[in-house]
């Protein structure tokens, strides 16, 4: 259910307008007391302005910055935007003293070429690529002539989940100088209403933002708004570097009067699947840990504490074993035992006796914890009514025993017979996360990385958080037969408190007057079905003041989440059914115009044709796709507290060609 590719994008400018070798002017930051307000190194960026549009949890984002050169001579301006890589880049145009140069989506393979006829040519503009937990960074930079104006306009979808009982947007921002017109402006539309709105920049408090921030919601409608003047975005009153530097965070939830919600617009349907109150089912737990060398000193201490603190949160009905591989194999008992008071505390001091040794045997350890639980269920010694998780986590490639990673899948795959789910925690970069991934889709779990750093421990805390209570098992989102078309995924292993499930389809009949879903699932004491009738008049109703948001939400949503759910169908998949899914997955990003790991925006000038692109892409975790090589996510920058965000701002160039370098301007223009 979370997304589980985390692609990076590269973005190339190119242009045809650069003909000679044109300087690139060396940055320096120019004394400060003789410029005007607002101009670093003779460009002054005069404005940044961030409009996000949610319809039924759908944002669509725009940014957009206009800066002019001040200088007596051309500038590079550079435009940066940290965005989730679970969004999609729908669109980015470039508007150079009111020229606009617009992107269109195109095949990566015919991007390709040109993409790399301009590597050849040292016209490589920028790159996109992991920065941090769950962004990744768009950069472009242009050559602007002495008195020009650029505008970037950046617009990016994504659908935002709902994770521990709301949903979050996270901005990052960064403009690095001031900014005369800075401003953020969020309008949320829900049809159910919204229950709970709350926005909060982690660089001030909301005392000293005043009246910069304002927030408020009323029924269906929510705003927020941060506008803060020059003076204060001044990180102190006589300077004038920005305080703003950090994320900024919307977070809401819609009321929930009833278990479901359906919302149909031309012709598709979105379904909301979150009921509430429902007891927690007991869950069954194999607990499968690295304990190899390499998890020795922080990780393994990290790893503890993280299992101490998720060993306060169990319930009594729970079960639970430790499974510990190096090497070999051990366990702490020889059967599940149930989480008692005393079997706790017995547990909690087998965890703070955990020690490090040898090698990595990831295929036994799975093996064993899988079989744990198998057997728990053959022998009854788990209740009836409870469901079983495997959680594994390692830091390493399996290199005792079987390590082939084709083989631990298919062993794993096996042994698990689709009947629960496995979850893959990667500990650091020193492993291959693909195959993680790979195994834990295989087996309707989903895989997480640690990232090494002083919050792991509640990183792996906040992970159980998200699957310890499971409310219903076995999901299955029906609907009458022979009504829908293009159904996304509609069988789920688990519903988890706090989360929600999101099924959208297309209507065969557009006119059909009444529409029912039923959600069936087992619960902690019996099976449940929950039935939904939409009356069409009705929900025509609700949606009337939709238009206020934007038109057709519902398509694009559903086209992206049948594109995530593609993509991710198509990681395990091979040969034919592979291409079958990645010509799906390729046809609705060119449909509908997204940057996915299967399509590059090209930016055309106007007048001309498109082999003087600049392109943007967006390659999946496992690798570059020009390059072809694995890629590492880059050591996150990002302090512990702080959350992943979506950045927005604007710099310097980032990169400063070395001293008698004469580099090729990537998009020129000249009076
Ligand atoms: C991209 O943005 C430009 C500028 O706002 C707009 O004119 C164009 O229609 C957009 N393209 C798409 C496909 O939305
Ligand atoms: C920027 O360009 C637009 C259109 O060319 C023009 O109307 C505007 O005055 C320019 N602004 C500045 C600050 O130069
Ligand atoms: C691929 O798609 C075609 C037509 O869309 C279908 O007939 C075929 O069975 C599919 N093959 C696989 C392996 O899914």
């Amino acid at each position: 259910m979370a997304s589980a590719w985390w692609p990076c994008l590269i973005l190339a400018l190119l242009s045809g307008l650069a003909a000679s070798g044109f300087p690139r002017s060396p940055f320096r930051l120019l004394g400060k007391r003789s410029l005007p307000e607002g101009v670093t190194d003779g460009v002054e960026v005069y404005s940044t302005i961030i409009n996000s549009k949610v319809t039924s949890r759908f944002a669509h984002n725009v940014v957009t910055t206009r800066a002019v050169n001040r200088a007596d001579k051309a500038k590079e301006v550079s435009f940066d935007v940290e965005l989730p890589k679970t969004a999609f880049i729908t669109n980015f145009t470039l508007t150079i003293d009111g020229v606009t140069y617009p992107g269109n989506v195109k095949e990566k393979e015919a991007a390709k070429k040109q993409y790399e006829k301009a590597v050849s040519q040292g016209k490589t503009a920028g790159l996109v690529k992991a920065s941090g937990r769950k962004l990744e960074k768009f950069t472009v930079s242009v050559n602007v002539a002495a008195g020009s104006n650029v505008t970037f306009e950046l617009t990016y979808e994504e659908l935002l989940k709902r994770h521990k009982g709301k949903y979050e947007m996270y901005l990052k921002i960064q403009p690095k100088q001031l900014v005369k017109h800075f401003e953020i402006e969020a309008d949320i539309f829900e049809p159910q209403g919204i229950s709970m709105l709350d926005a909060e920049a982690s660089f001030i408090t909301n005392d000293l933002l005043g009246s910069a921030l304002t927030k408020s919601f009323l029924g269906k409608k929510g705003h927020v708004s941060f506008k803060p003047s020059l003076d204060q975005q001044r990180s102190c009153p006589t300077c004038t570097d920005s305080l703003l530097n950090g994320d900024f965070t919307i977070t809401y939830d819609v009321n929930r009067e009833s278990p479901g919600n359906v919302q149909i617009v031309n012709g598709y349907f979105v379904h909301f699947f979150a009921p509430q109150g429902l007891p927690v089912v007991p869950k069954s737990v194999a607990f499968v840990i690295d304990v190899s060398g390499s998890m020795a000193g922080r990780k393994l201490e990290q790893t503890k504490e993280a299992l101490l603190r998720i060993l306060e949160d169990m319930k009594e009905e729970d079960y639970l074993n430790f499974i510990l591989f190096s090497g070999d194999v051990s366990t702490w008992k020889e059967h599940l035992v149930q989480a008692t008071p005393e079997n706790l505390q017995e547990a909690k001091t087998f965890v703070k006796s955990i020690d490090d040794r040898g090698m990595t045997n990831i295929n036994d350890g799975l093996l064993r914890g899988i079989s744990m639980l198998n057997k728990a269920r053959e022998e009854h010694r788990v209740p009836e009514r409870s469901t079983s998780i495997v959680i594994m986590l390692t830091d390493g490639d399996a290199n005792v025993g079987e390590s082939r990673p084709e083989k631990i899948q298919e062993n794993v795959r096996n042994a698990i017979g689709g009947k629960f789910p496995l979850y893959n925690l990667g500990f650091g970069n020193n492993l291959n996360y693909n195959f993680l991934e790979n195994m834990a889709l295989e087996n309707q779990g989903f895989a997480r990385r640690i990232y090494e750093d002083s919050d792991a421990d509640l990183q792996l805390q906040g992970f159980y958080e998200e699957v310890a209570n499971p409310l219903l098992t076995g999901v299955e989102v029906d609907y009458p037969e022979n009504a829908i078309l293009d159904l996304t995924q509609n069988t789920y292993q688990h519903f988890y408190d706090g989360s929600e499930i999101v099924v959208a389809g297309r209507l065969v009949d557009e006119d059909m007057n009444s529409f029912k879903a039923d959600v069936k699932g087992h619960g902690a004491t019996n099976d449940l079905t929950f039935t939904e009738e939409v009356d069409m008049k009705e929900m025509e109703k609700a949606l009337q003041e939709r238009d206020y948001i934007f038109g057709d939400y519902i398509e694009r949503l559903w086209a992206y989440l049948t594109i995530e759910q593609l993509l991710e169908k198509r990681k395990k998949a091979h040969g034919e059914e592979k291409e079958n899914l990645t010509a799906q997955a390729l046809d609705l990003s060119l449909k509908y115009h997204f940057v996915t790991p299967l399509t590059s925006m090209v930016v055309t000038k106007p007048e001309d044709n498109e082999d003087e692109p600049a392109i943007a892409d967006k390659p999946g975790e496992g690798g570059d796709s020009h390059t072809g090589e694995p890629r590492h996510d880059l050591p996150d920058q990002l302090p512990a507290s702080s959350k992943p965000l979506l950045l927005c701002g604007w710099g310097p160039p980032l990169h400063h060609p070395s001293s008698g370098e004469r580099r090729r301007p990537l998009l020129q223009h000249r009076r």
